[in-house]
């Protein structure tokens, strides 16, 4: 299939950044013409799906001026400094960073937030590992701060009009294969020790917080369950399949295949899946979670090494090809789903959200994306 959005070839980093918010602002602007005049927070704005989250309303703003502007605050911990897409845009004046632990109470700074999204955790396996405490109090202890403040700003006259959680399409463990593409509605196959429990099981404490808060308190929370996100953003060093793939393609070295490769992902880029947040932010009904991702098609890790072969090559010339290595990290495929498909019936027909960017067209414009972003801080 191909798209309106894909007729339009990219050929520089900066190019992609705008065809990409200018698809979202298009296919989201309802969304975000809802968030006009209003102040959004979005708590890990400084990571991978913060970087279209923060941009695509200013971006918002920028193409509707004589609108009330959205106002946006990332609240980060910035641990690894502010990245430098965030320091270029410092000087817009409808952006704001606060420096904050989400596992700390909310500084009072803060003020009054009508959205807020909640992204503030460790998402890559290879890190989550190494910080399973803190992968956890983000999730768990920090989301319990932001319900808190959803209830207390009720109780003040200043209701929250909508708050998103970022759960994961990881609450669904290692699905059995009856239950392959997953809906909402599956319960999981979880492990609740091994070593990737510290993320699915906060993340699932969290949805059943989130559930209750919204049941109990009357409070619009809805809960985001991402698969397999990637594009522009994603750090070359952030351990994700892509960014390694990428790494090695402009490295000119052979993309090294840590585990057997057979692990079946369908795979979403970020600019359709960040159109989906945002509908669920301001459409989704509360106390629900939604599948982001895309339905088709499901490949193994070998198939996309070789699909991001075929474009390196067609990009830059790459020559290289898939060998076998071993990650340093013993735990690397432990518990790792072996397929993982969702069915995205619900955010469809509930928010009309509608995936358009193909997983060619998608590698494409993240390799050339990394092209021009090839430098970043090892995680
Ligand atoms: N990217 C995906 O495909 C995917 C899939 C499933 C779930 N998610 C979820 O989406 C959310 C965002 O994911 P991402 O890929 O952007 O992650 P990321 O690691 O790129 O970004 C997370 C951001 O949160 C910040 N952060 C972490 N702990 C914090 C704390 N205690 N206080 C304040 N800031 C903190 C980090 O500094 C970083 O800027 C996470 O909750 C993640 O679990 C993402």
């Amino acid at each position: 299939m191909t798209t309106a959005a894909e007729t339009r070839r990219v050929t520089n980093a900066a190019d992609i950044v705008e065809t990409d918010l200018d698809y979202i602002t298009t296919h989201a602007g309802n969304e975000l013409a809802r968030l006009s005049g209003r102040h959004l927070m979005i708590a890990g704005g400084a990571g991978f799906l913060g970087y279209y989250l923060v941009q695509a309303p200013l971006a918002w703003n920028a193409a509707n001026p004589s609108l009330p502007p959205i106002e946006v605050t990332v609240l980060d911990n910035f641990v690894r400094g502010v990245p430098t897409w965030l320091t270029e845009l410092q000087s817009n004046e409808h952006l704001r960073l606060l420096t904050h632990d989400i596992t700390r109470p909310l500084p009072v700074e803060l003020g009054d937030m009508h959205y807020l999204v909640h992204a503030a955790s460790i998402a890559s396996p290879i890190f989550y590992r190494k910080c399973p405490i803190e992968t956890m109090d983000a999730n768990v202890n920090g989301l319990r701060f932001l319900l808190e403040y959803c209830l207390a700003q009720k109780q003040a006259g200043t209701p929250v009009e909508g708050m998103l959680f970022y759960s994961s399409s990881e609450i669904y463990g290692d699905p059995t294969p009856d239950s392959i593409p997953t809906p909402e509605t599956y319960r999981g196959y979880v492990s609740c020790t091994g070593p990737r429990a510290c993320y699915d099981e906060s993340k699932r404490y969290g949805e059943t917080l989130c559930v209750n808060f919204a049941r109990q308190h009357g409070l619009p929370i809805k809960m985001a369950r991402p698969f397999n996100n990637y594009g522009p953003g994603l750090k070359i060093t952030d351990g994700r399949v892509i960014p390694d793939f990428a790494r090695n393609i402009l490295a000119g070295q052979d993309i090294v295949m840590l585990s057997d490769g057979s692990a079946r992902r369908t795979y979403c880029y970020v600019a359709d899946a960040v159109i989906g947040y945002y509908k669920i932010l301001v459409n989704g009904r509360s106390g629900e979670a939604y599948n982001v991702g895309v339905e088709t098609p499901e490949i193994s890790v070998i198939e996309l090494a070789n699909r991001a072969i075929a474009l390196g090559k067609e990009l830059f010339g790459y020559a290289g090809r898939v060998v076998r290595g071993e990650s340093s990290d013993k735990d690397y495929v432990v518990d790792n789903p072996s397929r993982r498909c969702p069915i995205i019936t619900k955010a469809r027909t509930e928010l009309g959200y509608d995936p358009q960017i193909t997983i060619d067209e998608g590698l494409r414009r993240s390799l050339v994306w990394y092209s021009g972003n090839r430098a970043a801080s090892e995680a």
